[in-house]
């Protein structure tokens, strides 16, 4: 069988996810030629890819998606065939504090990337892909029993979810109105090495290292539903290799946790490791205000992906967790360097009132 080659755009590749598909392509295609494209925010950190950044098939360009000008002349000096797009603000909570800035990355910042990849595969769209990464948060709230199948309306309950959505709809638009090569997937609640400590997992497992309060919001009995990481990586991978063009993808790990079954769970693995008395890390458990807006529930149906395409994860919860918490023990220097600077700013601010 002949060699494919291919060079692939992947957006925010020096964020969580973006690094562990970038590591996934890198050293599964070495006859691909993959560029990551990242802005490096607060939330980018480039030491994620250091173990694969020498490879001949690797190069990292700092850009931003917003400025249009420099994407049409990266799509014209780098000829690339697909685009896996993961550049966003992530984060519900600062969301809720600079709604904007959501908007400018991920609605204006997509359409942008859409518009740079259309003038640049113009008459030929033969082979070409254009994949966006995106979430369950845009079905909005699942009620118990219910699951999100691909066909659940958009609902988004925050501004984060709304700006994801509305990039979904454009992508579909520019499959619809300029006959664009898209895929979207929407996977649920990713963990696992190198996340960020301001959400949960990372910043219970960094709280209970340095003995500060576990802040858990409301009662703590908002339920999501938790995918390793390198399952996301992999279920990507196969989204845009084999993924029917124009289609929606949902991935999620059907594996749905309280998030106060989910901190006990941690704490008990934290006291085992750092050899404390069991019960200890609980003691930090402390309830403050919730989320303005929180979502109860999210469930995912990724029974589509699984009989269409094959793919199911391969990371139970139990050993992935514990595999998280290895890492975090055995990575301080990543985590030390992370929570110092901008990082603890922004926990400043977030957690005064809480
Ligand atoms: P992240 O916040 O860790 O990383 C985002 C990356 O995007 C960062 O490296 C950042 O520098 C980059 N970026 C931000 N603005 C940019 C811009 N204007 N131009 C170029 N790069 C920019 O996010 P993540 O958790 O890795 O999520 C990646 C994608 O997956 C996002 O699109 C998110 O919506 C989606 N997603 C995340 C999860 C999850 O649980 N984390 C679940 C489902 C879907
Ligand atoms: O569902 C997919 C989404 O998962 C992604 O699209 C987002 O990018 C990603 O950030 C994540 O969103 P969540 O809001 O679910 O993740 P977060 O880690 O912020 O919160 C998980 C749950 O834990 C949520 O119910 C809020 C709660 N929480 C969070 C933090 C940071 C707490 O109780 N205390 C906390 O300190």
């Amino acid at each position: 069988m002949a060699i494919m080659k291919r060079k692939i755009l992947i957006t925010g590749g020096a964020g969580f996810i973006g690094s562990h598909v970038i590591r996934l392509f890198v050293k599964k295609y070495p006859e691909y030629s993959i560029i990551n494209l990242d802005k490096l925010t607060y939330a980018a950190n480039l030491e994620n890819l250091h173990d694969i950044e020498s490879y001949p098939n690797y190069r990292f360009i700092k850009g931003d998606i917003v400025d249009l000008n420099f994407l049409n002349i990266l799509f014209q000096k780098e000829a690339v065939d697909g685009v896996i797009h993961l550049a966003a603000e992530s984060h519900v909570d600062r969301s809720l504090e600079n709604p904007a800035e959501f908007v400018n990355t991920n609605v204006l910042g997509t359409l942008n990337l859409l518009q740079a990849a259309l003038k640049s595969w113009g008459g030929n769209l033969e082979g070409k892909r254009f994949y966006q990464v995106s979430t369950d948060e845009v079905y909005g709230s699942a009620e118990h029993g219910d699951f999100f199948t691909e066909k659940t309306p958009i609902d988004p309950k925050s501004p984060y979810s709304a700006s994801k959505a509305a990039a979904d709809h454009f992508v579909s638009a520019y499959q619809n109105s300029f006959k664009l090569p898209t895929l979207i997937s929407r996977c649920s609640n990713n963990y696992g090495p190198n996340h960020f400590p301001e959400k949960l997992i990372p910043l219970m497992i960094n709280n209970i290292l340095t003995d500060k309060p576990l802040p858990v919001y409301g009662k703590g009995e908002n339920i999501r539903d938790w995918l390793y990481v390198e399952d996301h990586a992999s279920a990507i991978d196969i989204i845009f290799h084999s993924g029917k063009i124009g289609e929606v993808y949902n991935i999620g790990g059907n594996n749905e946790w309280k998030n106060i079954d989910l901190i006990h769970a941690l704490c008990k693995i934290m006291d085992e490791k750092l050899n404390k008395e069991p019960g200890t890390s609980a003691k930090l458990i402390t309830y403050v205000k919730d989320r303005a807006g929180h979502d109860l529930r999210y469930a995912i149906d990724s029974s589509k992906l699984q009989s269409q395409l094959g793919w199911s994860p391969s990371v139970t919860f139990e050993a992935g967790l514990e595999k998280t918490v290895d890492w975090y023990l055995s990575n301080r220097d990543w985590l030390n360097h992370v929570t110092s600077g901008a990082y603890k700013d922004y926990y400043a601010g977030m957690y005064q009132n809480r």
